[in-house]
């Protein structure tokens, strides 16, 4: 029998959840985020909730963080020495603050500094997770460091922060989000605890991620999928990612798409991958996808089948294209790179749970699907 984990930091969530930074106030602080949390105040905000506390912002991190940022933002701190680091932006502000972090804490081996995130999109969950994604842009790679120290300590889910995220990124986001619960629930590692998290996540992100994009400031929706976004990330951190996340870390990498979106791209054709050979029991788990959708048939790959085209559609309704071609990138460069991105997609951590084993030869034939 498996060894399974499951973990969970302190959640505050709701549109009160920044008053619990006031246990912060009389701390060194350290903020990593991005130059627009800065210009937008919303860094202000932050820091209205802990007037007294020191506060020293780094606010150069950049979409797909290197590592150049996290010497830099390491840097920055050096001398400040926080007690507390804050993560304040999407996925990329959060993971460059896990691994400023936890640089940091090896410049100060008796100082421990606990870690805050407050994500302002709806889409990584890394507020909860032990993942870092870290790019090489030298080699085009994306590596996940995984390690319970990347953990935070807290999330904050405050929708309010969401409320100015533009659509095309709500919905690139959301569809990450729609990825992580659905590969989570069909991984390898899936267990009680990441399935209870991944089955309502899906079923929160189906019915609210259309609302979110037909009107961005419908704060019960933002609220939903924020707690969607928290709750897929639970799940994964638990159970694994699979094939759309080791193919989407190799392609976004090599070809600088933002992740939501090549995620979106590749999740209907991974799911008719892995539930062509499935095994009854990988089935029957697309097929409870399937229902929480709200879509079913009595046959179940009939159902699967109308899942993966509602996915399409969706897809469509969002404005993600359907395949690299028709996002302008030209065929003969995805060519040359077809070796290199197969080896990574086979490489990458998050494809060793994924539920049916892929083959290099597989993976060419994805790739050359999603090339279209
Ligand atoms: N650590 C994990 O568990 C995990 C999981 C999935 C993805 N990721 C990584 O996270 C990154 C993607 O994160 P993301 O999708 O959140 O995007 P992101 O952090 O790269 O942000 C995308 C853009 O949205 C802007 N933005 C963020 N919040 C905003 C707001 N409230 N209003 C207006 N604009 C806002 C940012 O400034 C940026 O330009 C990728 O590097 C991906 O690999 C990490
Ligand atoms: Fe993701």
């Amino acid at each position: 029998m498996a060894r399974y984990y499951f973990s969970c930091p302190e959640v505050y969530f709701g549109e009160q959840a920044m008053t619990s930074l006031s246990q912060f106030n009389d701390k060194r602080v350290g903020i990593v985020t991005d130059d627009f949390m800065v210009s937008s105040g919303k860094t202000r905000y932050l820091i209205n909730h802990m007037p007294q506390a020191a506060v020293c912002i780094f606010g150069e991190v950049k979409p797909d963080p290197d590592i150049d940022i996290l010497t830099a933002g390491a840097a920055r701190f050096k001398a400040f020495k926080p007690d507390v680091i804050i993560a304040l932006g999407g996925g990329s502000s959060l993971d460059a603050a896990k691994g400023i972090k936890v640089t940091l804490e090896e410049y100060f081996a008796d100082h421990h500094i606990d870690l805050i995130a407050i994500p302002t999109t709806s889409g990584s969950g890394s507020e909860v997770t032990a993942y870092a994604i870290i790019s090489d842009p030298q080699n085009g790679r994306k590596y996940p460091l995984i390690s319970e120290h990347l953990v935070p300590d807290i999330a904050i889910l405050d929708p309010n922060l969401v409320l100015t995220v533009p659509r095309s990124v709500a919905v690139d986001t959301g569809m990450d989000v729609l990825t992580h619960a659905i590969e989570a629930f069909v991984s390898t590692g899936a267990n009680d605890f990441s399935d209870a998290l991944a089955e309502k996540a899906i079923a929160l992100t189906w019915r609210y991620l259309p609302q979110v994009f037909n009107d961005e400031k419908d704060i019960a929706a933002r609220t939903h999928m924020h707690n969607a976004s928290c709750m897929a990330g639970m799940a994964f951190n638990s159970a694994g990612l699979g094939l759309v996340h080791g193919m989407a870390h190799a392609i976004g990498g090599m070809l600088h798409i933002p992740h939501g979106k090549i995620n979106a791209m590749l999740l209907p054709i991974v799911i008719d991958f892995n539930s062509k050979q499935a095994s009854a029991a990988t089935r029957d788990r697309y097929h409870r996808c399937a229902q929480i959708m709200g879509i079913d048939h009595a046959i179940p790959e009939q159902a699967i089948m109308l899942m993966t085209q509602a996915i399409r559609q969706i897809n469509r309704h969002f404005g993600i294209p359907a395949t690299l071609s028709e996002l302008g990138i030209d065929r003969a460069k995805i060519a040359k790179l077809r070796s290199a991105l197969v080896n990574s997609a086979l490489a990458d951590g998050c494809t060793a749970s994924n539920p049916r084993q892929a083959t290099a030869h597989d993976l060419e034939g994805l790739i050359d699907q999603i090339t279209g």
